[in-house]
Formats: structure tokens, sequence, C-alpha cells
């Protein structure tokens, strides 16, 4: 078994600051309160059998989906937790519409926020994992005045940090700054994360597939021969595949991480942009699955390079082992 220094994230963000002596310790504490507010919600996520806190709120967000009340709760505790900190200029969430502005009375800083507060968020009443996405830009408007929805329309490869938080059999903190992914296990008993899965590195190929199945005869006819060739049997390139999908991004995405596979929410005839949001769900992903050595692409191009247009874009994906993205791609160009 690999001997795993003990560390906390604090001390781990903190360590890694000190490698850039040019860093000001801003980026440090966006990370540490967004642990705070991790740890809050991973205590509410827990509590959510006990409470009366499941079911409908009634409102529908603006992808006119209905919003549960723990959405909302990780969506405010977010806002609470980070916008008086000192270091953000605009705040974007995905359950929110516009842009979210730094109160006047709070100092205006150099960083931009985005978030999916909580993510798989149909699953929380079966007691399901679900999590919470980040995603962290510079600003590039001039000033230092508040931010604004060009701060937020970055394309992915500018993002400096991104991570994710998974509430499941435990509560994980995983991020990037660009310098590989690191994990983070909560323990409940004293609220810390402890270092558990130090510089994450991906499979190049894997043996299993995440994808909603049930949409196979809205399908490009590329993807619906990829998934029939991974079912096939061939033991040189480790075929069948294992078919696993939780329908939580967070989750389907984190254990393919470890475990090696690919991650797919293509376009189809239904939904010819796919379902999952290119600011808060698939850059940072993106950006985390490539530091850890494997590939994000939309069927044809990196998603990192996507240049956003909307904040609520959506955009297909196919993410995970470098090996298994490039042959679904090899299937979708092949197949036109
Ligand atoms: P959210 O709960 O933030 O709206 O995201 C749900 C997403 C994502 O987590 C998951 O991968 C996908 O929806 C599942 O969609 P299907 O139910 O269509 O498979
Ligand atoms: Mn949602
Ligand atoms: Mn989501
Ligand atoms: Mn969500």
């Amino acid at each position: 078994m690999q001997k795993i220094k003990f560390n906390t994230l604090a001390r781990h963000i903190y360590e890694e600051e000190r490698k850039y002596p040019e860093a000001t310790g801003e980026l440090s504490d966006l990370l540490h309160d967004l642990s705070l507010a991790a740890k809050v919600i991973s205590l509410e996520v827990n509590k959510a059998g006990l409470v009366d806190i499941l079911g409908f709120t009634g409102s529908s967000n603006v992808h006119g989906e209905e919003v549960k009340k723990l959405d909302v709760y990780a969506h405010e505790m977010l806002i609470k937790a980070m916008d008086h900190g000192g270091h953000l200029c605009v705040m974007a969430s995905e359950e929110d519409e516009d842009i979210i502005h730094i109160p006047p009375e709070f100092y205006i800083g150099k960083y931009v926020l985005l978030f999916d507060p909580l993510d798989g968020s149909s699953n929380i009443d079966a007691n399901v994992s679900i999590g919470t996405i980040f995603s962290i830009y510079r600003r590039v408007s001039p000033g230092n005045g508040p931010g604004t929805i060009e701060d937020c329309l970055q394309p992915g490869f500018k993002q400096v940090a991104a991570g994710y938080i998974i509430y499941g059999s435990s509560t994980i903190f995983v991020y990037t700054a660009g310098n590989g992914v690191h994990g983070f296990t909560l323990d409940p008993s004293f609220g810390e994360f402890i270092l558990s899965h130090p510089n994450i590195k991906t499979p190049k190929k894997g043996k299993i597939y995440s994808i909603n199945e049930g949409n196979y005869l809205y399908w490009h006819p590329g993807l619906k021969k990829y998934i029939k060739w991974l079912q096939e049997e061939d033991k040189s390139t480790g075929r069948p595949y294992s078919s696993r999908y939780i329908g939580s991004m967070v989750a389907d995405i984190h254990r393919n991480l470890l475990y090696g596979g690919i991650f797919m929410y293509p376009a189809d005839i239904r939904n010819p942009n796919g379902k999952l949001r290119l600011m808060y769900e698939c850059n940072p992903m993106a950006f985390i699955v490539e530091q850890a050595g494997g590939r994000a692409s939309d069927g044809k191009k990196r998603i990192l390079e996507i240049q956003p247009e909307k904040l609520h874009q959506r955009v297909p994906i196919f993410i995970g082992s470098e090996e298994d993205v490039l042959m679904v791609e090899r299937f979708l160009r092949e197949n036109e």
C-alpha cells in the first residue's frame, strides 16, 4: 500500500502556494473558504433523510427543472461563504440565471467563481452520491470594480483552479490548481479534509463506460456503433467493458478517474447540445481530468478550448481515459 503523508487540505494548499514565490495567497484563501462551505453542505446532505428537507420547493430553475431544497441550500451556502472574502469580483451558479454580484459593502477581488451547487440532485431522495463542482478564473475586465459577464465567459483553459466535492460514502474534496489533482477525505469526527488521494493519475485506458443508455434511440450512428463495439468480446482490447451509470456526473467521473473509463453525455436528436453545462460542469471536470492525464472533448474538439457564448450553455461531453476518448472520437468521425 502506498504510504500517504498525513496532511490536511489547508496545509496542502499552503504548501503548494509556497512553491510559487509570486503567489499572494488569495487563491489559497478561496480554496479554503470553499472547503468550509463544503463541510457545511456535507453536514446538511448527511441530514437529508432526517429532517424535513426532501421534496420540491415548487419553483423551477433557469433550465426549467424542478429545484430541490438542498440545491437551494447549497447555492445559498456557497454565496454566503464566498461573497465577503475579498478575493472575488463576481460569481455565477447553475441555479441562477444571471451573474451574482459581490454586495457593495464587501471588497472586490481579482478572481471569478462559477459553481454547480449540487450536481446529481435527482439522486438526493434515494441517498445516492451527489456533489458540488467549482471553477475559478482570474478577472479579465479592466479596473477593480464589480466583475462582469465577460469575466464569467472565459474558455476553460483559462481556469486557475477547479474542483469538486462528492457527498458519498465519505465526503471527498478533489481539486487542481494546474499542478496535478489531489483528493482529501473529510474526517467527520474532527471536521478536517485529510489527504487521501495525492497526485491522482487516471489510467490511459479503462474498462468502464458511463452513459444514459435509455437515450440510445436518439444517438448519433457513430455513438451507437461505439457502444456496441464496447460490448463485444475481444480480450486483446479489454472488451467487453463494464457499464456503470449513477446519474451524478461528479460521482460517475470520480469513479472513472480512479479506475479508468469514459463518461459520456452526448448530443442527440432531442438535445442537439447535450445536457451538461459548459461553465459549471464540463470545464471544471475537463480541467481536472486533463490534469490527471485524461482527455475531455465534445466529440471533435477539446472542451477547454470552447469559447463560451452563454452562461448556461450546454455542450456534449466525452471525458475520461485518453485512449477511450480518442476511440469514441474516431467512431463519431468515421460514421458522420
Ligand atoms: P444537476 O443535478 O446539477 O442538474 O445535474 C444533473 C446532471 C448530471 O449530474 C448527470 O450526469 C446528468 O444530469 C444525468 O442526466 P440523465 O438523467 O439525463 O442521465
Ligand atoms: Mn440542476
Ligand atoms: Mn449538475
Ligand atoms: Mn446542480
